[in-house]
């Protein structure tokens, strides 16, 4: 099959490994870079271009690895790999919802997963109350788009919480704030969703004097074994959001898991570090099932492109 790793940094270990993954497994692989396709939108025929001039042959597939910075441009490149029926290793829609942290929520509260007690509001007016919805400090704060642990901070009395609330407000941001798990103690569970399964788990802890588990801040994998709970939950987020890879952010509280948020390109390096799996071959075997049963049921503009419904 042609597929195309779509992202922006070839030398990332993810993109590397899912380009060596594809190879070894006989497929013809090429490296996109977002930034560098333009597109021509035109009825019957939409073609991406890419800086130089060549115009891409279709793919059969796609595999979208998205930085938060270039979403806007690159679901837009997505949707023009989707219109020439390229199968997408996470369509741009479900790739939209996971980036906003409220809307996975919402999307999560429809399905009745549990996740930590949650307020959003618009106005300053409303923060004093919104605190005592979550049930008051110590609580978390977080920006509805950030990632890796950048923009989630911890406020340990009410009087901090709320200047930091309005604080965050004056700056035109968007964040929500939630009841602190304290229990989980720095640590929590990213499960890597393929399809409809955890294909692998760890557990990532988070460096000393840190509540906040990510690598990116220091924050260390270990191998864990999870319950059959948590792999129903953390499959049952997948499909709520409509992902069909996903790192599912689990936190272990006194009374039960709960999701903390949804990744819609979760990392490998640490994934595939701490358990040793082929994490990347399994996602180009995921293609290789879905991809050519779809060419079959040839001729349709996929569902994603006209519909929002997980
Ligand atoms: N409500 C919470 N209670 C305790 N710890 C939390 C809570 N929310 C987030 N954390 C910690 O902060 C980390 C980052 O939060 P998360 O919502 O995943 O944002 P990001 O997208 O930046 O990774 C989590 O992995 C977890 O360790
Ligand atoms: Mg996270």
């Amino acid at each position: 099959m042609r597929i195309a790793v779509l992202a922006s940094d070839p030398s990332l270990y993810s993109n590397k490994r899912l380009m060596e993954a594809g190879a070894a497994r006989g497929h013809e692989m090429t490296f996109i870079a977002i930034g560098n396709c333009y597109m021509d939108i035109t009825a019957q025929k939409p073609e991406i271009h890419y800086r130089g001039g060549e115009i891409l042959k279709p793919f059969d597939a796609v595999i979208p690895r998205v930085r938060p910075a270039i979403t806007f441009y690159g679901m837009a490149v997505l949707r023009q790999f989707e219109l020439q029926k390229a199968y997408c290793l996470n369509g741009p829609i479900a790739i939209g919802r996971a980036q906003d942290k409220l809307r996975t929520l919402q999307l999560l509260c429809s399905k009745n997963i549990e996740i930590p007690r949650t307020g959003f509001a618009h106005s300053p007016l409303d923060t004093k109350d919104m605190i005592k919805i979550v049930g008051g400090a110590p609580l978390v704060v977080k920006l509805l788009e950030g990632t890796q642990g950048r923009g989630v901070v911890l406020a340990e009395t009410n009087k901090a919480a709320e200047s930091v609330i309005n604080a965050f407000k004056s700056l035109k941001a968007d964040i929500m704030v939630q009841e602190f798990i304290a229990e989980a103690k720095g640590a929590d569970l990213r499960c890597f969703v393929i399809g409809d399964k955890v294909v692998a788990s760890m557990e990532r802890r988070a460096a000393k004097g840190e509540f906040r588990a990510n690598i990116h801040l220091g924050g260390t994998g270990h191998k864990v074994k999870i319950t059959p709970q948590e792999r129903k939950i953390a499959v049952a987020s997948a499909k709520a959001v409509g992902l069909k890879v996903a790192g599912v952010d689990i936190i272990r509280s006194s009374t039960g898991p709960k999701v903390l948020e949804i990744n819609s390109s979760p990392g490998l390096e640490g994934v595939e570090g701490t358990t040793g799996k082929d994490i990347a071959g399994l996602m180009i075997e995921h293609i290789e099932k879905h991809a050519m049963h779809k060419k079959k049921a040839k001729g349709k503009v996929p569902l994603e492109v006209v519909s929002d419904n997980p």
